[in-house]
């Protein structure tokens, strides 16, 4: 079971969810200048579902890139606000897997980018049932009541 936060729980693959939402904050690294900001925040989506969000004020997608970035194997062409290209190593499948796990979840991703700007990539999942004695004897108590509506639980980090 992945834990976002109190209240906020999933159940899934938790090796694979882990891969995916960390391969977001590794693009998130490498596509942010330095001084940039990279915020993870999570909370529950109008639609009940729980979400998790990566946000980054790095160099954006171009609007030619975003259409194609979970295709398998494409790689966008990353370029500093003054033109220089920004080449990470890279295979161009890390979005794909992570669509793919987020879709074997029944959940979904989405991309909002402006190129010079910054990224957020939202990953959103059916919150976990409620556990009652009957359905989960082991279950440790809380549940998925959580708040309505909003993303909280902010994380910053620094690019350097
Ligand atoms: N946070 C981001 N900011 C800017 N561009 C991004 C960001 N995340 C992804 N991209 C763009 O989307 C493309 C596809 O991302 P993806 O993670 O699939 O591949 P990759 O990072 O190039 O290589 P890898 O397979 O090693 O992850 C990248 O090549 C890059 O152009
Ligand atoms: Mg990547």
């Amino acid at each position: 079971m992945f834990v976002a936060r109190a209240g906020l729980e999933v159940f899934g693959d938790e090796a694979r969810l882990k891969w995916a939402i960390g391969h977001l904050i590794d693009n998130a690294i490498k596509y942010t200048l330095p001084g940039g900001e990279i915020v993870v925040r999570c909370g529950h989506l109008r639609d009940g579902r729980a979400a998790l969000e990566v946000s980054d004020t790095g160099v954006g997608i171009q609007p030619k890139d975003l259409p194609h970035v979970f295709e398998r194997f494409y790689r966008g062409e990353a370029r500093t606000p003054d033109g220089r290209l920004i080449d990470p190593r890279g295979l161009g499948q890390g979005l794909y897997v992570a669509k793919s796990v987020v879709e074997a979840h029944e959940g979904y991703i989405t991309v909002a980018s402006r190129a010079g700007a910054g990224t957020t990539f939202t990953v959103a999942l059916p919150v976990a049932e409620t556990p009652t004695e009957d359905t989960l004897p082991h279950q440790r108590g809380g549940g998925a009541a959580g708040r309505p509506g909003g993303l909280d639980g902010a994380a910053r980090l620094r690019a350097v």
